[in-house]
């Protein structure tokens, strides 16, 4: 009690302060979404997303060898592939020569230290831009579980050392950890996607995979509420982490971040497994945003937040940021 104890001393000076932080970060604490596009040296910014690019499967090798070089352990890839591979069923996620299992192999041979985590869903391949085959307007979960299966024994047989699901069906990681085991790939770990909420943060991804939900001419769900989750819900998410456990998953995650950091604590604090946090699209481009303004600034507003994701119980934050983060942390 006052004036005992005066918490400012604790306070005093830089330090000080350092020497009482309960909570640091490093660039291993960091996981790098990156877009994969056709074609050689080519990069393309995202509009939305300024500082972040397409790349063509060339240039994403020397940017993953940048990131090693700068402390960064993974990367989570996601293509960008031509409308017209693109149908109902999503089979050219499984093509073995598909423009995924040609970037999973070429980044393993170029930097084996890299760990790869392949986004395994249907969306970029759907014509619909759903993640799961779309059967009497809505998205049929155990048929679409089967497709994502050969998908990820697919990026298993490219090299990948985790797959990681991001599409919220039932019974996904149990079929997935079945499906990979009965393939011989035992070693090959599962992130899920596991309390990922319906949220409005994916705009910009969803403009860098051109992947939004689209109108058809069967009927289809005008957006993604029946499989993510009701942002109102927090039960709910734990529920979604534990049967992710008990199905095989090696780690979890929540997503968006910043907005969600009560969901990550509580989730952690149910789990013993390691917990990963998505700071997504719409929150990397309101930063950006907003200091291209002069309205915040952009590197302790970064810095700021995925701190705080980190202090909220995140093992590992998959964050555009990643890569400016560890130069600044350099
Ligand atoms: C698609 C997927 C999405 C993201 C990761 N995987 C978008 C969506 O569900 O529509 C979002 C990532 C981001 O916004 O940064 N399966």
């Amino acid at each position: 009690m006052f004036p005992l104890q005066r918490g400012r001393r604790l306070r005093t000076n830089e330090s000080i302060r350092s020497i009482v932080r309960e909570t640091s970060l490093s660039a291993a604490d960091f996981m790098f979404p990156m877009f994969i596009t056709e074609g050689e040296n080519y990069k393309s910014e995202i509009s939305s997303m300024p500082g972040i690019f397409r790349r063509s499967i060339d240039l994403t090798v020397t940017e993953v060898l940048e990131l090693f070089d700068l402390g960064i352990r993974a990367v989570n890839i996601y293509v960008k592939v031509n409308d017209d591979l693109k149908d109902n069923t999503g089979k050219e996620a499984w093509n073995d020569n598909g423009l995924m299992q040609q970037a999973i192999k070429a980044i393993k041979n170029a930097c084996p230290g890299m760990i790869v985590m392949p986004d395994v869903a249907l969306d970029p391949y759907s014509i619909y831009g759903h993640d799961g085959i779309i059967e009497n307007g809505d998205i049929e979960n155990d048929k679409t579980n089967e497709a994502l299966v050969k998908m990820a024994v697919s990026h298993a047989k490219a090299g990948a050392d985790f797959v990681a699901p991001s599409d919220m069906m039932d019974g996904r990681i149990l079929r997935l950890r079945q499906g990979l085991d009965a393939a011989g790939f035992q070693n090959v770990g599962i992130m899920s996607y596991s309390a990922k909420y319906a949220s409005a943060f994916y705009g910009p991804f969803r403009d860098a995979l051109d992947s939004a939900p689209k109108t058809a001419t069967i009927e289809v769900p005008k957006d993604k509420k029946t499989y993510q989750m009701d942002y109102a819900n927090r039960i709910e998410a734990i529920k979604e982490a534990l049967y992710d456990v008990e199905e095989g998953a090696d780690i979890v995650m929540v997503k968006p971040g910043i907005a969600y950091l009560d969901i990550v604590r509580e989730v952690k604090n149910a789990v013993n497994i390691p917990v990963a946090v998505f700071h997504v699209s719409g929150e990397y481009a309101m930063i950006k945003a907003a200091a291209e303004k002069g309205w915040l600034d952009h590197d302790k507003i970064m810095m700021e937040q995925l701190m705080c994701i980190k202090r909220a119980g995140a093992t590992l934050i998959s964050t555009y940021f990643a890569k400016e983060a560890a130069l600044l942390l350099k």
